[in-house]
């Protein structure tokens, strides 16, 4: 088939409905080098990387896709230079003031992970109220990480584990895997099955180590800002010639 615009407003046809990632994660990647290869300033970028951000939304709910988690800020992002932290931090409070009523007409849950007590008092308060406000909704979990780093959980998990045990409600025994992941920022959302990093950058950057243990990944050159419906949908061709085999042996053969 043809990939104009119109026919992937739905599921593409050669896509199969039973088999799509239940939870797509995203490392949105390259924003400062698409507006540099412009002649424009980082921040156009950014701002034009939120725009492909909603609209992979919109996309993922078309076709099917239970959840989305986009990386937008880490742990390691601070040492920017503070005019683009800052226009980050407005960027993403703007975002959310005028975004908010639509997400939650559609029906979309959204839920923030990181450290968020480090972040701006007035983009706090958006972020809590919005999580507030789309709490019950079912069409899509739309999760944003912002000062995010995937070593901070961890070490957050082990000091809240640590606690219990001093406070004598858990013994060290007990610690488990599914103790752990009831401590992650996470708890509520089930493991991707797919990791898309645009920009051509092969790592991970501190992005949900734990839960990415068995996602499929999936990297393209294509900066984010440019990352449409076509780009999502060879993604998805991608991952659905994989074979997930989780440490097992395929039972044809096993034989
Ligand atoms: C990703 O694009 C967005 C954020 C990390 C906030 P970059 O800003 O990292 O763009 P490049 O990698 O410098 O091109
Ligand atoms: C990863 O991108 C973080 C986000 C997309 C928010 P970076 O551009 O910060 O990652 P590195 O520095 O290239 O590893
Ligand atoms: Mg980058």
């Amino acid at each position: 088939m043809t990939n104009n615009k119109k026919q992937l407003l739905a599921l593409p046809t050669d896509l199969n409905p039973q088999y799509l990632p239940q939870h797509v994660a995203v490392i949105m990647d390259g924003n400062g080098r698409w507006a540099n290869s412009r002649g424009l300033p980082r921040i156009a970028g950014h701002r034009q990387g939120a725009k492909t951000l909603k609209e992979l939304l919109r996309c993922c709910k078309d076709w099917g896709i239970k959840a989305l988690t986009a990386y937008a800020f880490s742990t390691e992002n601070w040492r920017r230079p503070t005019e683009e932290v800052d226009f980050l931090m407005l960027l993403f409070e703007r975002l959310l003031r005028q975004e908010l009523a639509q997400m939650h007409r559609e029906g979309v849950r959204i839920s923030f992970i990181g450290n968020l007590s480090a972040l701006p008092d007035s983009l706090q308060v958006q972020m809590q109220r919005s999580m507030l406000e789309t709490l019950n909704n079912q069409a899509i979990h739309f999760t944003v990480a912002v000062n995010y780093g995937s070593r901070d959980e961890i070490i957050k998990v082990c000091r809240q584990l640590a606690k219990l045990v001093q406070q004598g409600e858990l013994s060290p025994e007990q610690v488990n895997e599914s103790i752990v992941e009831k401590h992650l920022y996470t708890a509520d959302i089930p493991e991707p099955d797919l990791l898309i990093r645009t920009s051509g950058e092969m790592r991970l950057s501190n992005f949900l180590l734990w839960q990415m243990a068995y996602t499929e990944m999936y990297f393209t050159d294509i900066f984010w800002p440019d990352f449409d419906r076509a780009a999502f949908y060879q993604a998805l061709l991608s991952y659905q010639g994989r074979d997930r085999r989780f440490g097992q042996v395929k039972p044809s053969l096993s034989a």
